[in-house]
């Protein structure tokens, strides 16, 4: 399919946006100071935290899984069987166990990601949620495929 341009001017602070890319969903994240301050909390409960198990773009190799800390770019797919997770960026609620820095939650299976999509141990989904290609062509304008 042909590439999808998103402004991402649009999107404040901590909200997702969901574009489409060869007909899935993918999200941009707008990742607040805070959001990406935690992803340094959560290494040790994630199942793959350096995206070293699947094939990722070498600019999604790092622990903000980004070209740019402040937006994820993120296919909308659990790893597990391909149902849409939710978007949760409240901290320690009580449905989540409370150990939970904000994140994605899959309701079918339960597994979990964290804010960069990374998969969470001990739960269904095999890996980390997917990067699609992409580039930023100005400040402003991010390029999907
Ligand atoms: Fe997401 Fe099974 S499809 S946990």
């Amino acid at each position: 399919g042909a590439p999808a341009e998103v402004d991402i001017a649009q999107i404040a602070p901590g909200a997702l946006l969901t574009s489409e890319w060869r007909g899935r969903p993918v999200w941009i994240l707008h990742r607040t100071e805070r959001m990406i301050a935690q992803l340094r909390e959560d290494d040790a409960r994630l199942a793959d935290p350096r995206s070293r198990q699947e094939q990722q773009p070498p600019y999604a190799r790092n622990a903000t899984r980004s070209i740019r800390p402040a937006f994820l770019v993120a296919t909308g797919i659990c790893t597990h069987l391909g149902c849409v997770p939710v978007y949760r960026p409240d901290v320690a609620p009580a449905d989540l166990g409370g150990d939970w820095n904000g994140g994605f939650y899959c309701p079918c299976h339960g597994s979990r990601f964290d804010l960069a999509g990374r998969v969470f141990k001990n739960v269904p989904a095999p890996s980390n949620l997917e990067i699609p290609p992409h580039e930023y062509l100005a400040d402003t304008r991010l390029r999907i495929g």
